[in-house]
């Protein structure tokens, strides 16, 4: 018979076998069978209470390793569990990333209750433009397509004409049939896009709002160079929200998930990931062979994320964690959404 014991004690070598090779140089936290014995307990509950509730938990790579690996049922970027939440039947989906992730849950699964673990978790995009602001930057250029990134509140998604993603945004606004576009809220991914479109020879005016991402902006071309000098053979992975002079100097610009698939069809001696640490922690534990060097950086609204949280939120959520909007903004929000499904590009 399995004891209670016993069961904590395979959880825990469960997860050693997933964490073992997880080190976050800014956290100073590794993973051995003590540190996986004593959350055991607490990613068994949360299993259980998952079944028990009908629940799903969709999980952003940023997030801490032991709710990727520990509970959620799918992890990945915005694009992807945009479609997960899409798709989802589950009565609950409680989703461990940043707010306007669990707004677009909502917003794609309306009839679901869509709980986040930690209300604070905003993101500094997100924050930068309101449904206001975009409505005076539309007054100003009315003949403008307005393509808001995923990184966006349900008012900005819901005044817009489509949405994008780190994945797909260059093909999107590429296969725009209007040249002006209004491009919110990030202003470093709109001249990646501007940069990246002109490379391709597509004729596009691309204005944007002022909104930066404060983990991406702050990565600079001095990183690249010091490390290209100290690791020689190094590639270099970007993502769209880092500067142009950054993107420029990159082996490889993409979202997370496209960073994830190119070192895992890479071959070289390392790797230096500009983007937030968790990524990196998941290569660790996918990709245990490959070598990476420092540089990555931690978002500290995914880091409120935590399992215990996830666990009151399965409980008993508290209204603050509970994601309800208003139904006319949520259909006007889903249009602009939709869109983007139907104009990405197929895998
Ligand atoms: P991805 O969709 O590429 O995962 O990006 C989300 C994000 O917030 C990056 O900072
Ligand atoms: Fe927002 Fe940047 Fe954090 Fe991503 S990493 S959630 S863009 S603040």
């Amino acid at each position: 018979m399995i004891t209670t014991a016993d069961a904590v004690e395979q959880e825990a070598e469960r997860l050693l076998r997933a964490l073992l090779h997880v080190d976050c140089e800014p956290q100073g936290r590794t993973w051995n069978l003590d540190t996986c014995r004593a959350i055991a307990p607490l990613t068994l509950e949360i299993n259980r209470l998952k079944q028990e509730r009908g629940a799903v938990i969709l999980a952003h790579s940023y997030v801490e390793p032991e709710i990727i690996y520990g509970v959620a049922d799918f992890r990945g970027d915005s694009y992807f569990l945009s479609l997960k939440a899409r798709e989802a039947r589950a009565k609950m989906i409680v989703f461990a990333g940043v707010v306007f992730m669990a707004e677009t849950a909502k917003i794609l699964s309306p009839a679901a209750q869509v709980v986040v673990p930690d209300r604070g978790s905003g993101c500094s995009l997100a924050d930068s433009i309101t449904g206001e602001g975009v409505r005076r930057l539309k007054a100003l250029c009315p003949d403008a397509t307005v393509v808001c990134y995923i990184n966006s509140t349900a008012e900005v998604k819901a005044e817009s004409d489509v949405c994008v993603t780190s994945g797909n945004v260059y093909h999107i606004v590429a296969n725009l049939p209007t040249r002006r576009i209004l491009f919110v809220p990030d202003r470093l991914m709109g001249q990646n896009l501007r940069d990246e479109l002109r490379r391709r020879g597509v004729d596009k005016e691309i204005i944007t709002s002022d909104g930066t991402c404060m983990v991406h902006d702050q990565f600079g071309p001095a990183d690249i160079a010091a490390a290209r000098a100290q690791f020689p053979g190094l590639k270099v992975v970007s993502h769209p929200e880092c500067t142009p002079e950054v993107a420029a100097a990159s082996d490889f610009v993409g979202s997370t998930g496209a960073m994830m698939k190119y070192v895992k069809t890479t071959v070289a001696p390392y790797f230096l990931m500009l983007t937030e640490c968790g990524l990196v922690g998941r290569l660790q534990v996918e990709t245990p062979e490959k070598s990476f060097i420092g540089g990555c950086r931690l978002c500290p609204y995914m880091k409120l994320n935590s399992l215990e949280k996830v666990r009151d939120a399965l409980v008993a959520p508290r209204p603050d964690q509970i994601v309800t909007l208003d139904e006319t903004l949520r259909l006007r929000a889903a249009r602009c959404i939709e869109r983007m499904f139907e104009l990405s590009p197929v895998d």
